[in-house]
């Protein structure tokens, strides 16, 4: 949601500020612009649509050469997706430039006071004030930028990252966050500014993280970070452990292909260096005590979207592995309902950006009611886990893909290795029966390769079914919740109706919905993980298909029972009942990209969303 780009160097601004846009398009946006200072003057360029258009317009009315830029994508909230909306917004004078990323939630008060001062406002954005407010502050601050970026940020409230250049200053990027994400990439006689650090790997894996309400002054030879009130901030140093090519295609169509086939990797990345060498798991990077986690009465997961239904999954391996009741909730709900937690309970955010707005405002609110929070993060550096007292990691790499494929189900494994080493503080597994879930757990990425072998079937039956009008999934205990998840990832790509339910619950209510031909997608739990949840749903199945649909069974090798119900069945790998969503869960990702393709629509970036949703 919204990619900020600037640069300060020796290099070429525009075709950096362009490239780190290309490689923040994944984010989701609507329009894109760009703004050099050269020879003392300040230049734009912006257009609605994708960034192609705005390259077609660079090429048309091309931008002076100039070694300071800034660029950004633009996902709307305030204005449409119009031109005169699109970022960067500049002053009446023409020579402030600023974009932003987030809401500034007084804005309206601020427009009435500019206006009132005989400032015209030419779009509808809330982004356009800062404009002015800076072009009208710069001159009392001796023309210092970052000054006149601290005076402006006391002014605003809500949520805000901003980057701003002034003719006058020809070698100054400045920036300010709050709540929504910004990071430094240090170079060589050259720096960065970006949303995530995708948009400079290519030139630099050095990087700043900058925290909450901090300014930063960018010359070509040093970074200055200050807080709002200009005194000294503290910031944080880090390499990224991943290279650009993580972050490219790598010679598949689309980065979601790229990042299904990935999956293995990213579940045998997660598990790795977790265990020791007697079979003891050891997430000492987690920074909670033992004692901590005897302590706790209650778990609350919270999350959004793919996380809420790892999270989902999560609870029925905690629970069960140890006794510790579990709710999850969705990030956005849990903060307005005045939810009981307190210093006994322990809250896991799940995110995989790490960035957002409503996960990070629900974990806020846990914390100061004393609650203590683990963060579940693919992101390092990112501000949930920074603002959590407890962090692991996912080492997914880098998810381009909008659509949550692998993030998904390192999530889970990431809670599976939390429950289990919870379960081996409070004791309630044995060590024989943790050993036991561990080497299950090491033997999935080799299922999940296996699995992947589904990929062409998959995609003929996306073929055949394109044009169905809705299609159902429904699954019980942790088939559930990939039901949930084959629904979403077909709503996101295919755009097309499609619900998940517990299978249980057909009978009151959705199965109203079957008529002839609708395909009802079948998560089928493995008949030795419990004999009696197997024999419902295969009673549930031949309900769906009395009623005329079609069935599409994803059930595991060697389960029979569901061949005389299933017009397509769908093999995966036998695995431990709990570990299942791991190998069912793939087909459905694999499928629902093939109906956004054979639909024409983008795979990799679906309309209207955004890959980190950092707007409340
Ligand atoms: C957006 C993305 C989803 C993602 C959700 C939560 O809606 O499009 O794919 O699951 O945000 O994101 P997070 O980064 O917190 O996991």
């Amino acid at each position: 949601m919204c990619g900020i780009v600037g640069y300060v160097g020796e290099k070429q601004a525009l075709s950096v500020v362009v490239d780190g846009l290309r490689r923040l398009e994944y984010r989701g946006y609507d329009s894109a612009g760009v703004a050099v200072v050269s020879d003392g003057s300040l230049e734009t360029r912006k257009k609605a649509g994708k960034l192609a258009n705005l390259e077609s317009l660079l090429g048309e009315d091309p931008l002076p050469q100039s070694t300071i830029g800034i660029g950004h994508t633009r996902w709307a909230t305030h204005g449409g997706p119009t031109d005169a909306n699109a970022h960067p917004h500049v002053s009446e004078d023409g020579k402030v430039a600023v974009i932003h990323n987030g809401i500034i939630e007084n804005f309206a008060e601020l427009r009435a006071e500019l206006s009132s001062r005989g400032v015209t406002l030419r779009s509808e954005t809330d982004t356009e004030v800062v404009a002015h407010l800076l072009a009208e502050t710069l001159p009392s601050t001796n023309m210092n930028l970052a000054e006149a970026m601290r005076i402006v940020c006391r002014q605003l409230s809500g949520a805000f990252t901003l980057v701003a250049v002034h003719c006058d200053v020809p070698d100054v990027v400045v920036g300010a966050r709050r709540n929504s994400p910004l990071v430094v990439g240090r170079g060589d006689g050259e720096n960065f500014l970006a949303s995530d650090v995708a948009a400079f790997i290519a030139h630099t894996r050095h990087a700043v993280e900058l925290g909450q309400d901090q300014v930063v002054e960018l010359r070509s030879e040093s970074i200055t970070v200050t807080d709002f009130d200009g005194q000294p901030a503290p910031t944080v140093e880090y390499e990224v452990t991943w290279d650009a090519s993580a972050a490219e295609k790598g010679g598949y169509e689309t980065f979601m292909a790229k990042e299904i086939a990935e999956q293995p990797k990213a579940v045998a990345d997660t598990l790795l260096g977790r265990v020791d060498a007697q079979g003891q798991l050891k997430l000492d990077e987690m920074r909670l005590s033992e004692e901590q986690l005897r302590e706790i009465d209650k778990v609350v997961v919270i999350a959004c979207g793919t996380a809420y239904h790892a999270g989902m999954v999560a609870k029925y391996a905690l629970e069960h592995w140890t006794r510790v009741p579990c709710e999850v909730e969705l990030a956005s709900e849990f903060r307005y309902r005045d939810p009981v937690v307190g210093p006994r309970t322990l809250v896991v955010a799940i995110s995989q950006s790490g960035e957002t707005m409503d996960t990070l405002m629900a974990m806020r609110y846990a914390r100061e009611q004393g609650a203590k929070v683990l963060a579940i993060c693919n992101t390092q550096g990112s501000t949930i886990p920074r603002e959590s007292d407890a962090v692991l990691y996912t080492h997914a790499g880098p998810e381009v893909a909008v659509a949550s494929t692998k993030a998904f189900l390192t999530q889970i494994v990431a809670t599976f290795l939390v429950s289990l080493y919870v379960a081996q503080v409070r004791q309630t597994m044995s060590q024989a029966d943790i050993d036991a879930v561990v080497r299950e757990l090491s033997d999935m990425p080799g299922k999940v390769d296996l699995v992947l072998d589904t990929t062409e079937e998959m995609k003929a039956l996306a073929d055949e079914l394109k044009d169905s009008r809705s299609v159902l999934f429904i699954g019980r205990h942790v088939g559930f919740p990939v039901a949930l998840e084959g629904a979403l990832k077909l709503k996101e790509l295919a755009y097309m109706h499609a619900e998940g339910f517990a299978a249980g619950e057909l009978k009151h209510g959705p199965i109203a919905l079957l008529e002839d031909g609708l395909p009802v997608i079948v998560v089928v739990p493995p008949p030795g993980g419990g004999a009696i949840v197997h024999e419902k749903i295969v009673s549930n199945i031949q309900e769906v298909r009395a009623r005329g649909a079609r069935t599409i069974v994803i059930a595991e090798e060697g389960d029979d029972a569901v061949i005389p119900y299933a017009d397509h069945l769908i093999r995966v790998p036998a695995c431990p009942a709990l570990l299942q969503p791991l190998v069912a869960t793939v087909p459905l990702q694999v499928f629902a990209a093939a109906m956004s393709a054979a639909k024409g629509h983008d795979v990799d970036q679906p309309r209207n969303l955004a890959k980190s949703v950092t707007v409340e």
